[in-house]
């Protein structure tokens, strides 16, 4: 590819870079890590000891031999490293470095989780995608600066444009810098994360499994893209929306994996993270076979929550009737799509939403204690956005679902520029009508 000298191209070098802390399934006993150097590193090692105050990390440190692959990218050639910091004690603090036994990391701290049920919280994010470094900076900073004690990252997908890009995920790594070396992340392929090859077919980004150290426990053909994991009392379950829409048998894989997960499930709380929304957030778009085919096992076993992308926009709401009174309650899953970087779409304003934001890079904090699930977004200005909380009933029902959306903040609903420029005398009525019937129905006056 040529080189735009304009552009940062983040090339490897010797020294650990692109260092992820991954949630494995056993996250109270194991963690991932993965880097990236040049190719003449043959070795990957990781050092882990128990935190302490004292410097003295070294002598008290396990060293764990890890794995690597070369990968050729469309810039150059790399070494791709990752291993699992194992036999781990839960709820325990850990130093980890991680190198070759001559370039080293600096030590970074992680937390391993709990054994069982117990407050945590995490941050989401939708779509990354574009002007990672330019735009998406102020995103995953500002979220780790709210927040630097949530227990993980979850990435909703299209965390890069072009598949294929190095420089794309130098960018991404950029931005996160080590923020991504001292909490966990999860993330889920969106269909930015997928090429062609040759033939034409649907290709998983040659960088995804190399960068990331993903579990490998979803349905045969899945590894690193459909998964779940059992954090403190929840069940996060990441499925290869992409996949889904593209082939049929991968549907089904799914759906079928999917419904073992959910109808066996020991955790109070379960929480789906996919890329392409159930319902969508964008005008015009509906991914019709999603919402057939996954909402009714939604609804049937209880998820709590779906965490979603790809509309570039922001919609949270459920399709369902939610229940009156000072505790109305919602028998079936709150939806969520987001957007963290600055690719900017249309909202729908369709019925499902009961808060929407167009034009608006936000992140979302999650967090999860006892019978209550709280839910906050904030723009990336660090605005309080949008917030409601779940709450499990004792001997189980629906959920009681409370809407906390901040009264004082208006809702951002002005078209993003270029819509606003290109936008026919026609689409702009329409989009007025809509948000009017919007506006109306969150008035209590209903669009019928
Ligand atoms: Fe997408």
């Amino acid at each position: 590819m040529a080189q735009d000298p304009g552009r940062d191209y983040f090339p490897p070098a010797p020294v650990p870079d692109r260092i992820i802390l991954n949630l494995t399934e056993r996250p109270a006993e194991r963690v991932a890590v993965s880097w990236r150097t040049s190719p003449v590193v043959a070795r990957s090692l990781v050092q882990v000891a128990l935190a302490d105050p004292s410097p003295d990390l070294e002598e008290n440190a396990r060293t764990i031999a890890g794995t690597s692959k070369t990968l050729l990218t469309d810039l150059n050639g790399a070494r791709f490293h990752s291993a699992v910091m194992d036999s781990l004690r839960p709820a325990t603090q850990y130093a980890y470095r991680v190198g070759d036994s001559t370039h080293w990391s600096e030590w970074n701290h992680f937390t391993t989780a709990a054994m069982d049920a117990a407050p945590f919280s995490f941050l989401y994010f939708g779509d990354a995608q574009n002007d990672l470094k330019s735009l998406w900076s102020r995103a995953i900073r500002g979220a780790y600066a709210r927040m630097p004690d949530a227990d993980f990252l979850l990435h909703a997908g299209d965390l890069i444009n072009r598949s294929t890009r190095d420089h794309e995920w130098g960018e991404w790594f950029y931005a996160g810098g080590w923020i991504h070396a001292v909490t966990p992340a999860i993330a889920t392929p969106g269909n930015h994360e997928y090429g062609r090859d040759t033939a034409g077919i649907p290709e998983l980004s040659p960088h995804w499994r190399p960068t990331f150290a993903l579990p490998e426990n979803g349905p045969a053909g899945f590894a690193e893209t459909a998964y779940s994991i059992d954090y403190q009392g929840a069940r996060i379950i990441s499925l290869d929306s992409p996949a889904f829409l593209y082939d049929s048998t991968a549907a089904d894989a799914q759906v079928a994996w999917l419904e073992g997960l959910l109808a066996e499930n020991p955790n109070p709380w379960t929480i789906v993270f996919m890329h392409h929304p159930v319902f969508s957030s964008k005008l015009g778009r509906d991914n019709e076979e999603l919402r057939t085919r996954l909402e009714p096992l939604f609804v049937r076993y209880g998820v709590d929550l779906v965490l979603q992308g790809h509309d570039h926009t922001y919609g949270r709401g459920t399709n369902l009737n939610v229940g009156e009174g000072t505790r109305p309650t919602v028998d079936g899953p709150i939806y969520v799509v987001s957007v963290s970087g600055p690719k900017m779409y249309d909202a729908g304003l369709a019925d499902w939403m009961d808060r929407a934001a167009s034009n608006t890079q936000l992140y979302q904090l999650v967090s999860v204690s006892g019978d209550s699930l709280e839910y906050t977004a904030y723009t990336v200005t660090g605005e309080r956005y949008d917030a409601f909380s779940l709450y499990r009933q004792p001997g189980g029902g629906p959920n009681v679902y409370v809407d906390r959306a901040p009264e004082e903040t208006p809702e951002r609903l002005d078209l993003p520029p270029r819509y606003e420029r290109n936008y026919s005398d026609e689409q702009r009525e329409e989009y007025r009508n809509r948000f009017e019937a919007y506006r109306t129905r969150k008035r209590g006056g209903g669009p019928d």
